[in-house]
């Protein structure tokens, strides 16, 4: 009695060969930054993040050109792979940040909205084998099994067999080094830093627009910024 899954969400994930040479520069850069960073922070419970402390671009930044250079790198593998022709879009970072994570701080569920693919890389990960050092949870909102909208939510107990074929949600641990990529409109969320030690990554938002030249792109698409034209008033 087989049961086929399908329609599968594609996380990307590269532990880079040569992180650890890169591993103390960026540490230093992403805490001089959070030092630096025009805003205070919101909330204690919540990690520091850069993107909503004015710290967002990072990808300009000359102490980040190693790993902007792998985000490109990695990210335009991710595409092919997921059947994008590049040779019919541009890429741009969009924005980037830094995070900083201490002990018992959290990132809310959320999308990255404003963009088309994500990246995170981790800087720095709690050494701790026993608590949770903040994974970096996907939640599973299309619940394509689920037969029953909301039979799954917490509110009830009547599903009460978790298996691979009605799982909410999946985590993923950081891993120093790691780079991981994922469709920017996934749901997501970092949960506790249960350690008593730093954690450190950084987000980068990427965005794919038309080349320019491809008929029929624009339906699906953005025109390239450079024929944009800014108001005047
Ligand atoms: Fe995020």
């Amino acid at each position: 009695m087989p049961i086929e899954t399908w329609f599968p969400l594609a996380i990307y994930y590269e532990d880079l060969p040569d992180a650890s040479e890169h591993r103390q520069p960026l540490i230093e850069a992403v805490l001089d930054l959070e030092q630096e960073g025009i805003e205070p922070q919101n909330y204690n419970e919540m990690a520091w993040t850069g993107d909503i402390h004015g710290v967002n671009q990072i990808h300009t930044h000359p102490a980040f050109s190693w790993i902007v250079e792998q985000v490109e790198q990695h990210t335009t593998t991710y595409l092919e792979n997921i059947g994008v022709d590049l040779s019919k879009v541009d890429l741009y970072i969009q924005r980037a940040w830094p995070i900083v994570s201490r002990t018992g701080q959290e990132v809310g569920a959320h999308c990255h909205n404003t963009a088309h693919v994500s990246a995170v890389y981790y800087i720095q990960v709690p050494t701790d084998e026993v608590s949770d050092p903040g994974s970096l949870l996907f939640f599973n909102d299309a619940r394509v099994n689920e037969v029953c909208p909301g039979l799954g939510s917490e509110n009830t107990d009547i599903v009460d067999a978790e298996n691979d074929l009605n799982q909410l949600y999946v985590a993923y641990p950081p891993v120093e080094g790691r780079l991981l990529i994922f469709p920017a409109k996934q749901r997501h969320a970092v949960s506790m830093n249960e350690t008593q030690e730093l954690r450190l990554s950084l987000s980068f938002d990427i965005v794919l627009t038309a080349t320019g030249d491809v008929a029929g792109a624009y339906e699906f698409l953005t025109p390239p910024p450079n024929q944009w034209k800014k108001f005047k008033c």
